[in-house]
């Protein structure tokens, strides 16, 4: 990491405290910090809004309000509690550590920064999350908002995807923290809060910021500059025949066995390499009659990869894999987001088919 004239980020406690206590949201992880609460509500909130994160968070609080139930909840269940939040890793990742917490732990959260990163999915940033907000412990918790916030504050030009950065990051703020208590979780949940009202990606409001005095980025309007992101890597294009086998006992669905969403349930899918057609995908699964009623074509975009979907409608009198009626696959059965568009396909194609 190059040397920068380091910022003295001592200053910052007292004023972000105090605007903190004054502009905090109300959010369904904030009432009652247990460890557990912290915890699943900071997994979720990894990859994805906290808008968007509060429904799920609270429907899955009331499915499984405690480590115990976690460990124990049926996969299927718990992969519809996340259908939609997409990253099924994470999830996949709550439940071992659930079952790593009762068989190391007696079902009692472990109570140490080590302790807590050695559970599965938990690097340095949920324990920092878990030990300030809900421990009270003076560790920092250094997420995207917390990288921006400090990256302007100083104007340092290290690429957040420097570890490095990360690591002198997460000492220089975790020597500033308060002592033991509320105002380390305060402090912590503060830098996250500024991150994103105040110190916003685009547009930050510092004309409205506690810490509008000491920032360098504010004084020398370089606040677009920072923090430094890492070159986005192109994705990789795919396109995907997405099958909506309809047969007499309902739609075919299966397990995907390797690559992307391995062990996720979809409909039938194929990526073409080379030219392949729906006719030969359907005769290599044994379905050598079918009609086909409907396509829709549409893209679902992942971190390394774009689908470029032709979701293929066909009827077909027997069904090569397990089938299931249209009310049990909404209900019970948890479907990947690029899956589970496809039924918009169906519901707006139904009474409009060609045949
Ligand atoms: N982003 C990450 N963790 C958060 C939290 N606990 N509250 C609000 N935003 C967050």
């Amino acid at each position: 990491m190059q040397n920068i004239d380091k910022f003295d980020f001592q200053q910052i406690p007292a004023p972000l405290l105090s605007w903190y206590r004054e502009n905090k949201r109300e959010l369904p992880w904030r009432e009652e910090p247990t460890p557990y609460r912290v915890w699943v509500s900071e997994i979720m909130l990894q990859q994805t809004r906290v808008e968007a994160v509060k429904e799920y968070y609270v429907r899955f609080m009331n499915a499984l309000p405690s480590v115990e139930a976690l460990a124990f909840c049926e996969e299927e269940k718990l992969l519809k509690l996340w259908e939609g939040l997409g990253y099924y890793t994470r999830v996949r990742n709550l439940q071992k550590a659930a079952k790593q917490i009762l068989q190391f732990y007696g079902g009692e959260f472990p109570k140490t920064m080590e302790q807590l990163r050695a559970l599965s999915g938990i690097g340095s940033y949920t324990a920092g999350a878990i030990a300030s907000i809900a421990y009270g412990m003076p560790v920092a918790a250094v997420d995207g908002n917390v990288f921006r916030v400090a990256s302007r504050l100083e104007e340092n030009p290290a690429p957040i995807s420097d570890p490095k950065y990360r690591r002198y990051l997460e000492e220089s703020l975790s020597a500033v923290y308060p002592k033991p208590g509320k105002d380390c979780s305060d402090f912590t949940q503060s830098l996250f809060e500024l991150g994103a009202l105040i110190c916003k990606p685009q547009n930050p409001a510092c004309a409205v910021c506690p810490l509008a005095k000491l920032c360098r980025a504010n004084q020398k309007g370089t606040q677009s500059r920072f923090p430094v992101l890492p070159q986005k890597k192109t994705k990789r294009q795919e396109k995907i025949f997405i099958f909506l086998i309809e047969t007499p006992q309902g739609f075919c669905i299966r397990r995907r066995e390797e690559g992307l969403l391995k062990g996720m349930n979809e409909f039938p899918s194929r990526v073409v390499f080379d030219g392949e057609t729906v006719e030969e995908i359907l005769n290599e699964w044994g379905v050598y009659e079918f009609n086909e009623v409907k396509r829709g074509k549409f893209a679902h975009i992942f971190t390394h990869v774009r689908w470029d979907i032709d979701c293929v409608w066909v009827r077909a009198d027997s069904a090569p894999f397990d089938a299931y009626s249209l009310a049990e696959i909404k209900e019970t059965i948890s479907l990947p987001t690029a899956f589970k568009q496809c039924l918009a396909i169906l519901e707006k194609g139904y009474g409009k088919e060609k045949i």
